[in-house]
């Protein structure tokens, strides 16, 4: 299995632009991860400029998963919690380029986000998966726990609704 860098991503024109390639090309292979297709590239860029911009006020963490020079996926881990739940954190946006997908890349970003979350102290992370075309096998076969399934909760990119399972996991001490 082909070995990824993956690292936490920090604002650059260079960087948005290639998450945001991949979020438009994501979109529009009927991913699930909060637009719909077509995804204009100027609104791909304002969502990635703001979510780094989170980032750098430590807000969240955006990794990335590089195959040599090449952005090859991508996973948030969101921090920004209520005062009453510092020990949870979400996931989110995870994606890999349809080029490489099939060859360990989401997992392998999981378990990073999951190693960031351990040394941020949060021991329970939360997410949720379109029912049609999400990653439900994915996440359960990394520990996730299914809370629960509701219906008809969003929109697929190409239109018709989809439920959303939601996940839970908690992280064991390190
Ligand atoms: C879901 C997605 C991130 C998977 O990326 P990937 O890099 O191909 O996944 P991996 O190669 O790391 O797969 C890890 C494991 O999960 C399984 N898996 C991957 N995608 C899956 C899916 N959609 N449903 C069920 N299982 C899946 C793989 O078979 C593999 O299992 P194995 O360890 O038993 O071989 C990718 O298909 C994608 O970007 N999809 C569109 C966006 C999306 O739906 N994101 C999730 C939103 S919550």
């Amino acid at each position: 299995m082909p070995d990824f860098d993956i690292r936490p991503l920090a604002a650059s024109t260079a960087t948005v632009s290639n998450l945001s390639e991949i979020l438009v090309e994501v979109v529009a292979n009927g991913g699930s991860v909060g637009f719909m297709h077509p995804l204009a590239p100027e609104a791909a860029r304002a969502f990635w400029d703001g979510a780094l911009a989170a980032a750098g006020r430590d807000e969240r963490v955006v990794l990335g998963a590089w195959d040599g020079e090449i952005l090859v996926g991508t996973v948030t881990l969101l921090l920004d919690c209520p005062p009453n739940q510092p020990h949870r954190a979400e996931i989110a946006k995870l994606m890999t380029r349809v080029s490489h997908r099939g060859r360990g890349v989401a997992a392998a970003l999981m378990r990073a986000a999951e190693a960031v979350a351990v040394k941020h102290g949060r021991t329970l992370l939360v997410l949720d998966t379109a029912t049609e075309g999400g990653a439900s096998g994915l996440y359960e076969g990394l520990g996730y726990v299914l809370a629960g399934t509701i219906p008809d909760y969003a929109f697929k990119p190409h239109g018709g609704l989809t439920g959303t399972m939601i996940y839970w996991k908690q992280l064991g001490p390190s």
